[in-house]
């Protein structure tokens, strides 16, 4: 899935900066995360990259801001259509993987399974190793990938499709 002109639409209104804790960059390695764990569980690519740049773009603030979630799926469904199709069946986990990311443990459904594990295995950005509790599917509780993953985190490494398919200059580091 081209996520590029999904970014354009989802950057024109997004309010925080894009290197910050909640920006580009932690959308971008969701998205790794997200993809390397769909290929051991089976869920749907196009959701969870979906879900990857849409989760947290509808954020007020890097910190409590427990509605983001509900707002990231309404927006989803404004643009659905316009900047991106999915059948009902796949917009449906969309929807819900956005709305409950915050606030819900897990779910029956492996694809927005596979969506929270991506997030939450991007914690090492704020220093936290992903506890394997925390997370559902048991490829994201492996230890070998939350090694991998929180070592991305930590060391804020940027994807290079953030430049080099996204087009988007970050800077260095922040
Ligand atoms: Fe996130």
């Amino acid at each position: 899935m081209n996520l590029k002109p999904i970014l354009n639409v989802i950057l024109d209104q997004y309010r925080l900066p894009l290197n910050d804790i909640h920006g580009v960059v932690h959308w971008a390695r969701v998205l790794e995360n997200g993809l390397r764990l769909c290929d051991e569980t089976g869920a749907d690519v196009d959701v969870v990259s979906l879900f990857a740049v849409l989760h947290d773009s509808q954020r007020e603030n890097e910190g409590y801001d427990p509605d983001h979630g509900p707002r990231a799926a309404e927006f989803a469904k404004e643009i659905r259509g316009e900047f991106f199709q999915l059948n009902d069946s796949q917009f449906w986990r969309l929807y819900y993987a956005c709305e409950g990311h915050t606030h819900e443990r897990t779910h029956e459904d492996v694809t927005i399974q596979t969506c929270w594990d991506a997030d939450r295995l991007d914690l090492g950005r704020i220093g936290i190793v992903p506890h394997p509790a925390r997370l559902c599917t048991d490829a994201a509780k492996r230890k070998e990938t939350i090694d991998w993953a929180y070592g991305r985190g930590a060391m804020e490494f940027v994807p290079e499709r953030v430049r080099e398919e996204w087009g988007i200059d970050v800077g260095k580091s922040w």
